[in-house]
């Protein structure tokens, strides 16, 4: 099969334009319209978004993660917090995420720091997960090199056939406390609607200082 020729492999799109009149003031209701429409519009994890971190070697990394909330407080996801982000942003809690809706040609980026939220919040998500979901968790050492896959299934199999001998769930499966959500509170948003002739719309929300009332808006070049 002939390769599919990657520099000329272009799209048009001829969606809604994003203009000064249809955005939203508020950066929060901008995000909450358009990640509406994409969990109608999206055919797979609309709340998938791309995690960026750096640690103090500056060298920055990527991964997906799930978001699970967002309010004007910040958007919150769960993880391992001795995994490599969670290494990365003990060192540095600058973070970016990252969503791109194609089926309506939209991208969200956004900036800001996170904190752990609290445990109470984190023991709330964990218990409400499936057993199966929580017995890795706990046995995973998120982003260590594993040597045999088979003793780690096997590790996870012996956890839930304790519980399924009458064990307490609740202790058995108690959340780790490396294990919990952060939330990232942002001081940036960008949207971006994908146009016709590549003149896409893109809007910049920006807050230089945490008490600065409201958030400046710019149009930028596509
Ligand atoms: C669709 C999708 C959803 C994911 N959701 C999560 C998640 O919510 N939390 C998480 O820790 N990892 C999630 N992962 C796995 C991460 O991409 C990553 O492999 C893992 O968190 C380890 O990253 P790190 O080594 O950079 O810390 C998801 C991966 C995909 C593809």
């Amino acid at each position: 099969m002939k390769e599919r020729d990657l520099y000329h492999m272009r799209k048009d799109y001829s969606p809604e334009p994003l203009t000064e009149e249809s955005v939203s003031r508020d950066p929060f209701m901008q995000f909450g319209k358009w990640f509406h429409e994409a969990l109608s519009t999206e055919t797979t994890e609309p709340n998938a978004m791309i995690v960026s971190t750096c640690g103090l070697d500056m060298i920055p990394s990527s991964r997906v993660v799930l978001l699970k909330k967002y309010s004007p407080d910040g958007f919150v996801f769960f993880t391992n917090y001795k995994s490599r982000k969670g290494n990365q942003l003990s060192q540095n809690p600058n973070a970016s995420i990252l969503f791109f809706w194609p089926v309506t040609m939209r991208q969200v980026r956004i900036e800001g720091t996170v904190e752990k939220v609290p445990e109470s919040e984190s023991d709330e998500y964990f218990s409400s997960r499936p057993a199966e979901s929580r017995a890795t968790a706990i046995i995973s050492k998120q982003s260590m090199h594993l040597d045999n896959k088979e003793l780690f299934e096997k590790e996870v199999s012996a956890m839930l056939e304790r519980v399924d001998n009458g064990g307490d769930i609740s202790d058995i499966l108690a959340r780790p406390l490396n294990w919990g959500g952060y939330n990232l509170k942002p001081h940036l948003f960008e949207f971006w609607q994908g146009g016709t002739n590549r003149a896409h719309d893109r809007f910049e929300y920006l807050k230089e200082s945490p008490d600065q009332p409201d958030w400046t808006i710019s149009r930028l070049y596509p």
